[in-house]
């Protein structure tokens, strides 16, 4: 895990090459199995690979999401809140897990697309644009987007000396 954190980057650009099936079927275990409050498991998620679903996604957001146009894989990620009052944090421990599994992938890279709080260049909730677009009921909300696919960039890992050690305090906290 340690291994995989410390060369972990945000990868937003992908060669055209398809996720193969029995990889997504891991990430659809690996999101299945993730933890949440009291099991709720508010979670739904949409494994989107039609390239033209995508591209219309990519427009979802003012900044920040037009790189998912160049993705295969995109993972959105929403939640039924109804009875579940921690569904954000629920959202986001699958999205991270999910990160962490492709990670676990050789070459594969991915991106975190925030929606929920997000609007697109019209002023329009993103959640209502990907709402739309992928026919989702207006009972659950849009969390996020998890961008997938074969790394065509290569970023430099964090070093350790970057970390920002005085965020990590011992017993109380020190300034
Ligand atoms: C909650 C969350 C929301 C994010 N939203 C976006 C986003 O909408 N678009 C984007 O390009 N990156 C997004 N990111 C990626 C961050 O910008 C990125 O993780 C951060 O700049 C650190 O870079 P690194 O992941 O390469 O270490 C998001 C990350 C998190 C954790």
């Amino acid at each position: 895990m340690l291994s995989n954190l410390r060369k972990r980057r945000s990868i937003r650009k992908y060669l055209s090459m398809p996720v193969p099936q029995h990889v997504i079927e891991q990430f659809a275990e690996t999101l299945l199995r993730s933890p949440s409050s009291r099991n709720i498991q508010p979670w739904q998620f949409i494994f989107v690979q039609n390239p033209k679903t995508i591209n219309e996604l990519s427009r979802a957001k003012a900044h920040g999401s037009s790189f998912l146009a160049g993705a295969p894989l995109c993972v959105v990620i929403l939640a039924d809140t109804e009875g579940c009052d921690v569904w954000i944090e629920d959202c986001a421990i699958s999205a991270i897990l999910l990160q962490m599994q492709v990670e676990s992938m050789p070459g594969m890279g991915s991106c975190w697309i925030q929606i929920r709080l997000r609007e697109d260049p019209d002023g329009r909730s993103s959640e209502d644009v990907v709402r739309e677009i992928l026919n989702i009921p207006e009972h659950l909300r849009v969390a996020s987007m998890i961008a997938i696919g074969y790394a065509d960039e290569a970023l430099l890992p964090i070093s350790a000396d970057e970390l920002p050690v005085g965020k990590i305090h011992a017993e109380r906290f020190s300034v």
